[in-house]
């Protein structure tokens, strides 16, 4: 049969020029072997209820196979005339076993076939990303293992704040990339539904096994809603969420290494092989790597976007607009783990400058909180001692001295209640140690929590092994 599948009902041939901004083979030909798998099992299915043949089914399913591999090896041409991949791999199977090839299309949409892909896509991209996730988090525990040592003036506002390790600080980026992870897990429970025998929208008119269709593509079960099986896109939405919030994280550690490489700040290096000159300044070491993460990060929530505006005013239930969630979705799963591999390679090759932050650690009077602290132990309500403490603040400021300089008869100006024991809170090693409280940054608590995650880690990795 040549010409459109649906030329039966058609007059005149598809005008050339809407036949190619219509096409989305260009983009959904990545779906092929998913389409493949499908219609494999959409053949068992037919056989199952007597529409195909033993013989049918066998010539069907080599040539399925003999397509899959073809494509494997870069042999497939795919056809804009075609339209979509779901028509490229019917027409290679009617080129391969004649008639039959049609049948298979008994009671199925490409409604149905598209989503089902799109799902077993995303099955499998689901499983990259994790992995990626999770070298990245080990990559932070490596390093803030290795540097359990370093205090870091940490910031509110981008002031000097508190003293923190910076094993604390960093790890905040594996401790958000875990919860991203654990959204995944979630959106799997919802992805790995199946579709197919939901046909165009209104459900398969032949009885077929939907438990068996589904459990032979690997999915927990069937999709229990047909118009809502070929509707919505709640699965790509969510998914593409993930990967903004991912995106989102890997962007503020950009920044902050942006600002950590700078002269001002000049807390760490990046490697050279990360980093870009200048043609006209010769003296410049430029992070690109880190601000093309920050500027990718923009795309991925533009892809976002532009799937939740494509939906919204859709009626129910599938209309062609849907077929423009492709590109997107594709552009931000390879942004994002592009991205992710690059912000691995950054942390794992990033030097801290170790002297310069504990010369920081004696400027900005970090312990004032301290301060404040040890004059509640003493019974000072705590915004008297807040107070109290600014006042001294503002004194050392005035006198060009950190706190710790002030002698006990400067402190007694401004509360008779210090003493000699003050100074022992005057140290960042005392600040540090006072933290031991869950979540904190207490020496002992940070190497609990890394020891926690990286357990963690070993049991998701392990399970990526065996799914
Ligand atoms: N290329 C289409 C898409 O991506 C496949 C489904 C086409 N269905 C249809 N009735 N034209 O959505």
């Amino acid at each position: 049969m040549k010409g459109k599948a649906w030329s039966g009902r058609f007059q005149e041939e598809t005008d050339k020029f809407f036949e190619d901004f219509s096409e989305s083979v260009s983009f959904d030909y990545v779906l092929a072997l998913y389409e493949i798998q499908a219609s494999r099992t959409y053949a068992r299915a037919l056989k199952k209820i007597g529409i195909l043949s033993e013989e049918e089914l066998s010539s069907l399913e080599t040539a399925l196979n003999d397509i899959a591999r073809d494509i494997k090896e870069g042999r497939f041409s795919f056809s804009k005339e075609l339209e979509d991949v779901h028509m490229n791999i019917e027409r290679a199977l009617y080129e391969r076993v004649g008639e039959v090839a049609y049948k298979i299309h008994t009671g199925r949409s490409r409604n149905e076939q598209v989503v089902t892909d799109l799902r077993l896509y995303l099955r499998e991209e689901g499983l990259n990303l994790k992995e990626l996730m999770l070298r990245f988090i080990e990559a932070i525990l490596t390093k803030a293992e290795q540097n359990l040592d370093v205090v870091f003036p940490g910031f509110t506002h981008l002031q000097h704040a508190q003293p923190v390790l910076f094993a604390h600080w960093i790890t905040t980026y594996a401790e958000g990339l875990r919860w991203h992870f654990e959204r995944l897990l979630d959106w799997e429970k919802r992805n790995n539904l199946c579709p197919l025998g939901s046909s165009a929208f209104a459900g398969c008119g032949f009885p077929l096994d939907r438990t068996f269709i589904a459990k032979d593509l690997g999915f927990d079960g069937p999709l229990l809603h047909s118009v809502y099986a070929v509707s919505s896109r709640d699965f790509v939405t969510e998914f593409l969420f993930i990967l903004s919030l991912i995106m989102l994280d890997l962007s503020r550690l950009a920044e902050e290494l942006i600002l950590w490489i700078s002269p001002e700040f000049s807390f760490i290096d990046l490697p050279d092989r990360f980093c870009t000159g200048s043609s006209l300044m010769p003296q410049k070491k430029n992070p690109d790597a880190a601000e093309l993460i920050r500027g990718k990060a923009s795309s991925v929530l533009g892809n976002l976007f532009q799937v939740l505006s494509l939906l919204k005013n859709l009626p129910l239930s599938y209309n062609r607009d849907l077929q423009e969630d492709k590109p997107p979705l594709f552009q931000a799963i390879k942004t994002t783990k592009t991205s992710l591999l690059m912000a691995t390679l950054l942390i794992e090759g990033l030097v801290i400058k170790k002297e310069r932050l504990t010369q920081l650690l004696k400027e900005g009077y970090l312990l004032a909180t301290e301060l404040a602290d040890y004059l509640v132990t003493k019974g000072i309500p705590f915004r008297e001692a807040h107070h109290i403490t600014g006042k001294i603040v503002r004194f050392a400021e005035d006198q060009g001295k950190k706190l710790e300089e002030l002698t006990l008869e400067e402190f007694k100006k401004f509360s008779t209640i210090i003493e000699e024991d003050v100074y022992e809170w005057l140290a960042v090693e005392h600040a540090l140690l006072r933290r031991e409280i869950p979540g904190g940054t207490g020496p002992q608590t940070v190497k609990t929590y890394i020891q926690s995650l990286k357990s963690q880690i070993e049991t998701w990795k392990a399970g990526l092994k065996s799914p």
